[in-house]
């Protein structure tokens, strides 16, 4: 009876500590963030527009490979990675996949203004320029057209691997994605992505262990929510690319999950299995002593 008594107090005062602190440390210090919006409501988009893929084939070659490469429609880069990303600050991403990576809507927006769309305004104001011009004065029906061409040569399937090469190589390494070759090092030369963007992007090979699945998307999603006044740009995803993004990073950073999380139920199995072994003994045991 005693033993229960002693109990109940602990299981009293644990109670009462818990319910004190818990919800203090969840509230206070990791108050809830607005979850991603994949939908891109805030950004000056479409409006439902439609575009006419074949006359945005025209619009784009004479507005965009001059800066940014499509190798699937052979346009091949005008200049190697160093060159550019000493003219630009970071190398142009390649547009063969920008259909299928970005939100509609978003790549409307950031054709017509990149620093507001990707929120990165507050860094262009004492005279600075995005590397890429604003579009803004064409018409909604071209930048729709330039749109639809971008979502029409598009690749129907990708690796997560192209997804995170096309979306955030340009910046990131992810070093431990291919650690013999080197491939998966940054596109644009360390001094240079530093010199544009304030603030050297990190490697994001651990990533995935250091930051929460759910903070990555929601930081890709809409950086300035989480981090206010963030270098980084917000990069428009669809939810789709956001996923394929997130998962490479967890090949690449946390490649034992899928064995760790397979290993739990075999280990409490054995726990079970044990258990009845050890209570047995012990019944033999005393079974002798009585
Ligand atoms: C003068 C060079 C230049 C021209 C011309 C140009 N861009 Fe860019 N573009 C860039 C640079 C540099 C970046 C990378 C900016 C960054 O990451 O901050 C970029 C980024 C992009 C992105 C990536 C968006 C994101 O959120 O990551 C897309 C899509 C894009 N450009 C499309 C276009 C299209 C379509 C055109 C033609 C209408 C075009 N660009 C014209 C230089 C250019
Ligand atoms: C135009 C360059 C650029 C692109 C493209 C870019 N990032 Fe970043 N990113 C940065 C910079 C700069 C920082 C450092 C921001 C800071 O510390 O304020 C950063 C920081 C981060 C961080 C660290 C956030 C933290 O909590 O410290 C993560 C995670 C990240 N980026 C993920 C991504 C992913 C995933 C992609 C591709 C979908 C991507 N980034 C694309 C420039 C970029």
């Amino acid at each position: 009876m005693k033993e229960l008594k002693v109990l109940a107090v602990v299981v009293f005062f644990t109670l009462v500590t818990y319910w004190g602190v818990e919800p203090y440390a969840h509230h206070e210090m990791h108050p809830p963030k607005p979850a991603p919006d994949y939908s891109f409501k805030d950004v000056d988009g479409l409006k439902g527009m439609k575009g006419n893929a074949e006359a945005g084939a025209a619009l784009v070659q004479s507005n965009c490979i001059a800066c940014h490469s499509i190798t699937s429609q052979s346009f091949p880069p005008l200049m190697d990675d160093a060159t550019s990303g000493a003219s630009y600050g970071v190398v142009p991403p390649d547009l063969s996949s920008s259909g299928k990576l970005y939100n509609a809507d978003y790549l409307a927006a950031f054709i017509k203004n990149p620093a507001k769309a990707a929120k990165t305004a507050h860094k262009f104001e004492d005279g600075a320029t995005h590397p890429m011009p604003n579009y803004d004065w064409m018409q909604p029906q071209e930048i729709a057209d330039m749109v639809a061409y971008l979502q029409s040569i598009a690749p129907k399937e990708m690796t997560n691997k192209e997804a995170f090469t096309d979306a955030c190589l340009r910046c990131h390494s992810i070093k431990y994605g291919d650690m013999k070759k080197g491939t998966m090092s940054a596109k644009t030369p360390d001094e240079n992505i530093k010199a544009y963007m304030g603030k050297l992007p990190p490697d994001l090979s651990q990533y995935i262990r250091s930051r929460s699945e759910s903070y990555l998307h929601e930081f890709v999603n809409d950086p300035q929510k989480h981090l206010e006044g963030t270098a980084m740009p917000r990069v428009g995803l669809t939810k789709a690319a956001e996923d394929q993004v997130v998962t490479y990073m967890q090949e690449v950073g946390d490649s034992k999950k899928a064995e760790r999380e397979a290993l739990g139920p075999k280990f409490l199995i054995y726990l079970v299995i044990f258990a009845i072994f050890a209570w047995l003994w012990k019944a033999s045991k005393w079974r002798e002593l009585h």
